[in-house]
């Protein structure tokens, strides 16, 4: 036996692959390392000091299955590349971090959470409408994130998140929606610049090999939406090793044992990538301030973007959380200020289970409770970020944008020896945070949460499970709730919009409000919609409004059907009197009968259109209707 290992070490001293590593290396490995590059037996040896001799237990004689060792180590090489300090820091960081989860250790010891400073917004008062003028006038300076990497296990939808239709009166998808915002933020923004300087405003999205083609190809065939193609950039996110236990040993594919199962890292990688990709330096020499992030489903954000990026410069964040209220233990992160004794101080957002927790250890007997308001003081985090684009570049110079990671492995049992099945380490986008020395500016910003905040990510059979009074964030709640904000954004601006209807959706009770859409061009900002309604409005329940067009008034229009205008930006048209048609109505359908579109059936319904008044204005002029 010794004499066999002693002459392959013999061979491999000739090949130039020296040292003692190789005595310990599994001997189905030594045969083959005369396969090997130099760099590759570099990373075998790497491998095999940080206890990873499994993965190549199984491994065929030379000369066999010599295509997937080459595919294994092109494997090794990017998952090493693609993490800050390569593999062996990702293996120690996971052998530390998966040690401290089976103590149960609590990353927050130490710390003492208190309410920190923000801003409470109320739609359509008056410091609302100055918030919202100052982040309209500083929109050119602002570039967009969307974060859309995610598989969206628990919508379970067949397509990517970004191409549901936000609402089917007009089918218009969530990446259409959130592009036209960013153009009418712009617009209006250069319209506002006293330098005449038309700026563009850039718009990056983090995709992942689970989105990344579909989002190209959607953007592509659909002539990017309107955006121009230079404004967009796709930065691909990269899967990371999956572990098998609390050694941090790399689990195998169980499908193919030559390579490495992944699994995504979580949005917290869009640091890093855009860190790495230089684009923040670009931004910033082309005079940028601010960066939003945002995610993939949420219809509702930009109805608070405005003011909250106003909000952001008046009150100089250089982290502004978007928030909306939250009840006391809602399920739903609290915006927290932390401080330990030692000195360190952060703003972060504590997950709902830590915080109550948290606060009974630090003196507070009734933990999570709700204050005067009838909410936690605590508001809750919607995973909005505005970043100031100066300080952050600053950060992430020092981190290169790594952020904390954590592990969330599923134990067997009680003694946490073995998992249910392979974990990961996974960051999130919003612990940004938590590496910023005590003196940076960090904040909240609570918007309603009917103006702002109703995200589609359940699947219809997990929604209709959602216990009484909570979201059900599904396809159908998401849909209905952008009917409900703009037929209150409408009532605000002085209409009278009859009340809603409940009705059930595949398992689901929502309100059901007028259908109410417009373009964001007609009216991103709430001073711009007062402007454009006039006079004694009516639109009631079973009504649609489909408003396709900058320059459209309404004047005394009193509505009992549907409604559809378009227009040209160049027209401008008034829309009055009655109009009554039998409209378009709202029929069940199941989500279990597949001949129906995934699009569709998700949401428990399909809009029939029955009769409606449609009205064009393809030419520059004045017009009423
Ligand atoms: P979600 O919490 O909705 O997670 O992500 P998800 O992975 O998309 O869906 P589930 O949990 O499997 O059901 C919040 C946002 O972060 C993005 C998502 O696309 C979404 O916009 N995300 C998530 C990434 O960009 N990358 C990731 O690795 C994870």
């Amino acid at each position: 036996m010794a004499s066999s290992v002693d002459s392959t070490a013999e061979e491999l001293s000739k090949l130039g692959i020296n040292g003692e590593w190789t005595a310990c290396a599994p001997p189905n490995l030594q045969k083959n390392l005369q396969l090997l590059s130099p760099d590759q037996v570099e990373l075998a040896k790497m491998l095999v000091d940080m206890g990873q001799n499994h993965l190549f237990y199984h491994w065929a004689d030379p000369g066999v299955e010599d295509e997937d060792k080459k595919a294994f180590f092109a494997q090794v090489v990017k998952l090493d590349q693609n993490y800050p300090g390569g593999l062996v820091s990702y293996i120690r960081n996971a052998r530390e971090l998966l040690a401290d989860s089976k103590a149960g250790k609590n990353p927050f010891d130490g710390f003492t959470p208190s309410v920190p400073t923000g801003e409470v917004l109320t739609h359509g008062d008056d410091s609302f409408l100055n918030f919202e003028e100052e982040g309209i006038k500083e929109a050119r300076r602002a570039a967009f994130v969307l974060v859309a990497g995610g598989l969206g296990e628990r919508l379970g939808y067949n397509g990517i998140k970004v191409a549901l239709p936000a609402e089917t009166t007009t089918g218009t998808c969530f990446l259409q929606h959130y592009i036209e915002c960013i153009l009418a933020l712009q617009e209006a923004s250069n319209k506002m610049a006293k330098d005449g300087c038309q700026r563009e405003i850039p718009f990056a999205i983090m995709t992942s090999d689970d989105t990344h083609t579909r989002t190209l190809q959607l953007l592509e065939s659909n002539n990017y939406f309107g955006i121009k193609p230079s404004q967009v950039t796709l930065l691909k996110q990269e899967k990371v090793a999956c572990l098998d236990d609390n050694d941090a040993r790399l689990a195998q594919d169980p499908h193919n044992k030559y390579r490495i199962q992944t699994k995504p890292h979580g949005h917290g990688d869009v640091h890093s990538l855009l860190y790495s990709s230089g684009i923040l330096n670009v931004w910033h020499s082309a005079g940028l301030k601010w960066i939003l992030f945002f995610q993939d489903t949420n219809g509702l954000l930009f109805n608070a973007i405005p003011a909250s990026l106003g909000v952001s410069s008046t009150r100089q964040f250089h982290v502004n959380s978007l928030a909306v209220p939250r009840k006391a233990k809602e399920a739903i992160g609290g915006i927290t200020r932390l401080t330990h004794a030692d000195g360190r101080s952060m703003v972060i957002n504590v997950e709902y289970n830590q915080l109550d927790p948290l606060l009974r250890a630090s003196g507070y007997p009734d933990g999570d409770a709700n204050c005067e308001t009838g909410y936690s003081p605590f508001p809750g985090n919607i995973n909005q970020l505005i970043l100031e684009l100066g300080p952050y570049i600053d950060e992430l110079k020092k981190t290169g944008g790594a952020i904390k990671e954590f592990v969330n492995p599923k134990y067997k049992d009680a003694s946490k020896t073995s998992f249910k099945s392979s974990t990961r380490l996974e960051c999130m986008m919003q612990d940004y945070p938590k590496t910023l020395p005590p003196n940076a500016r960090v904040g909240f910003t609570v918007a309603d949460t009917w103006l702002a905040y109703a995200p589609v990510k359940n699947n219809p059979e997990d929604a209709a499970k959602v216990p009484k009074g909570n979201p059900y964030h599904s396809a159908t709640s998401g849909e209905m709730a952008i009917y409900r904000a703009n037929s209150l954004i409408l009532r605000k601006a002085g209409a009278k919009i009859d009340d809603p209807v409940a009705q059930v959706f595949n398992g689901q009770e929502v309100e059901v409000w007028p259908q109410i859409v417009w373009k964001p061009k007609w009216g991103l900002a709430f001073s711009e919609i007062k402007k454009k309604v006039r006079g004694n409005c009516s639109i009631s329940q079973r009504s649609t409004i489909v408003i396709n067009g900058r320059n459209i008034f309404f004047e005394g229009l009193s509505l009992d059907g549907a409604l559809l205008v378009n227009s040209v930006d160049e027209a401008e048209v008034k829309v009055g009197g009655s109009v009554q048609n039998k409209g378009w109505v709202m029929e069940n359908v199941d989500y279990k009968d597949t001949s129906v579109p995934e699009e569709i059936r998700t949401r428990g319904f399909r809009i029939s259109k029955v009769e409606q008044l449609e009205r064009t204005f393809k030419e520059p002029g004045k017009f009423s209707l």
